[in-house]
């Protein structure tokens, strides 16, 4: 079946960009950075050791939590990814996940790199890092958040430091991925930009 792996950095736009490929081609979709924070929101606070053990029992039911989405959540994601028996246990799910006929779209860090390194087409997406943190305050703005531009940037520089810097399954763009900067480019752009790479004809 035929895979399209998206990775990139926290605000790059691959989680907005994955999902309207899927909603193009047909395919499923899955943001994998739902997993990590799925499961760290079920480790008690200040017992990181709890993870490997909560991984383990993943259950795809977690998923639909909303309260995954904000930006605490992600930070402590961050922490439990770090740990290579965490990545571990939510490996197959993922594997299996990608496998779905007509075709699936997975988004996350290590999509093109470790979870699906035949995927069909794999796009690595960024963006300048001011420009992530500007986005990233809108969006936490519009869903009623109160926070300030140099915490968001802070916050991201963090998070790309310990996803790249990490020993397991860092942020890095596979060999073969096809680069997208979209820091000059609206959703639509970016998605026109991504399609032109990829190539009309997935299936
Ligand atoms: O877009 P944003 O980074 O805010 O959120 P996310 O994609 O849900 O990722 C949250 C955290 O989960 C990241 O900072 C990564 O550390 C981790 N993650 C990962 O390690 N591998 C993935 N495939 C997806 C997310």
């Amino acid at each position: 079946m035929p895979v399209i792996a998206v990775d990139g950095p926290a605000a790059s736009g691959k989680g907005t960009l994955a999902r309207r490929l899927a909603e193009h081609f047909g395919f499923h979709w899955l943001d994998t950075g739902l997993l990590y924070r799925a499961v760290a929101a079920r480790v008690p606070d200040g017992a990181p050791d709890q993870a490997i053990a909560v991984a383990r029992t993943f259950d795809a039911a977690w998923l639909a939590d909303a309260a995954l989405r904000g930006e605490a959540s992600g930070r402590r994601a961050s922490q439990v990814s770090a740990i290579p028996e965490v990545r571990a246990a939510l490996l197959a799910y993922q594997r299996d996940f990608a496998r779905q006929a007509p075709g699936a779209v997975l988004d996350g860090r290590d999509i093109g790199t470790v979870v699906c390194p035949d995927a069909d087409a794999k796009l690595f997406v960024t963006a300048k890092v001011e420009v992530r943190a500007a986005r990233r305050l809108k969006e936490l703005r519009d869903a009623g958040t109160q926070t300030i531009y140099a915490a968001v940037l802070q916050d991201l520089i963090e998070r790309d430091r310990r996803d790249t810097e990490r020993a397991a399954a860092p942020l890095k763009a596979a060999a073969d991925a096809l680069m997208l900067d979209t820091s000059g480019l609206d959703a639509d752009q970016a998605f026109a930009a991504a399609l032109a790479l990829i190539g009309p004809q997935m299936i």
